[in-house]
């Protein structure tokens, strides 16, 4: 069975008004009616594959979390004492379980639309993570997108292949060079581990984060289904990401193609486009009426958006709040004011 570890950390600034800081991104029902967390939680949900999930997740979502995992059986939630980034989040789940689990991370903040391709993609990674490859989901890049991790395919491997380089976040030109050399994935940021070769990993390239996540977890505490590593222990490191603590390191990385309508939702823009568009191109929720307008994002939480003659913009309100932005801005969105302090 397939050990599903959902990570629940981020706050989805770029989503603002929606998105808050009390309700993030991942407990929101922003693609279709269940949240991202739920939807994350549904595709891992398949009792002949996986094994009861794993949320690693801060103690300020412990509500959301309880609520949205409704009663699912055998699931269990770690609650981080403070934010150390992704590669203490994985560890701390790989250090809770037999050293020769497969666990599949699987961060709740994206958008599957065909859940088969992402089941066969979790097979053919299992596979490979058992043979100790740490193993990552590439997505074929449509843009060059500075936010992601870019992969070099290597030699084939059954279902996969080597990864002869992994680059997180790379700068626009590398980005631009990437994308017009056709050999590389994007990262989807979806990895198989196994447990214990994980952690071997994590103790080559950083070894501070390994000891301080290890000590962490001795010295936790359980409390029914929730386990609380030692804040103290956890304290004792600085953390970082997955991707440049270990996958742009690792001689072991692989990656197994993944074609299934992935997007991270990370902006107002991959969520209009995540979202089923009318006959012009437009995706409303709420009340509006739009005349001679294209592809634009208009969601209200009350009062009608009337708009006239505009194309790809997003109009958002919500709770007292108003955003208009184009569809090229949508990336700003998180350093305005609003977004910085709610
Ligand atoms: N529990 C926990 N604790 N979860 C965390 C933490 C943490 O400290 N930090 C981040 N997460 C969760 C986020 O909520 C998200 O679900 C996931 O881990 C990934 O973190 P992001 O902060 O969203 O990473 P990113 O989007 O910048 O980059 C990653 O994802 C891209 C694809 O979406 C990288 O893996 C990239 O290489 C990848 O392309
Ligand atoms: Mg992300």
């Amino acid at each position: 069975l397939i050990h599903p570890v959902i990570l629940c950390g981020g706050s989805g600034t770029r989503l603002w008004p929606v998105s808050r800081k009390a309700k993030p991104k991942p407990f929101l029902p922003l693609v279709g009616e269940r949240s991202l967390f739920e939807a994350t939680l549904d595709r891992c949900t398949d009792a002949a594959r996986f094994a009861a999930p794993i949320v690693v997740a801060g103690a300020q979502h412990l509500e959301h979390i309880t609520a949205q995992l409704g009663g699912r059986p055998g699931a269990s939630v770690i609650m981080e004492p403070e934010a150390k980034n992704t590669a203490a989040a994985i560890a701390l789940a790989a250090c809770r379980l037999p050293e020769d689990a497969v666990m599949l991370v699987c961060p709740s903040d994206h958008f599957i639309a065909d859940v088969a391709a992402f089941h066969a993609a979790a097979e053919a990674a299992a596979r490979l993570a058992a043979e100790d490859w740490l193993v990552s989901f590439g997505i074929t890049p449509t843009a060059p997108e500075t936010g992601f991790g870019y992969i070099k395919r290597g030699a084939p491997l059954e279902g996969g292949f080597t990864v002869e380089s992994f680059v997180e976040k790379p700068d626009l030109p590398r980005a631009m060079e990437f994308l017009a050399d056709g050999g590389y994935s994007w990262n989807g940021g979806i990895f198989a581990f196994r447990a214990g070769f994980f952690r071997n990993e994590l103790r080559a390239h950083r070894p501070d984060i390994a000891a301080g996540v290890e000590q962490a977890v001795a010295q936790g505490r359980a409390d029914g289904a929730a386990f609380y590593p030692d804040a103290a222990a956890f304290a004792g490191f600085d953390g970082e990401s997955v991707d440049y603590a270990v996958m742009e390191k690792t001689a072991r990385a692989a990656m197994v193609p993944a074609a299934m309508g992935w997007s991270d939702i990370g902006n107002w823009q991959a969520l209009r486009d995540a979202r089923e568009g009318d006959s012009d191109g437009n995706r409303v929720q709420g009340r509006a009426e739009l005349v001679d307008c294209r592809n634009v994002l208009a969601i209200s939480d009350g009062p009608r958006i009337s708009l006239i003659g505009l194309a790809d913009v997003a109009v958002i309100v919500d709770g007292g709040e108003v955003l208009v932005t184009t569809m090229d801005g949508a990336q700003k969105v998180g350093k305005l004011t609003g977004a910085v302090q709610q």
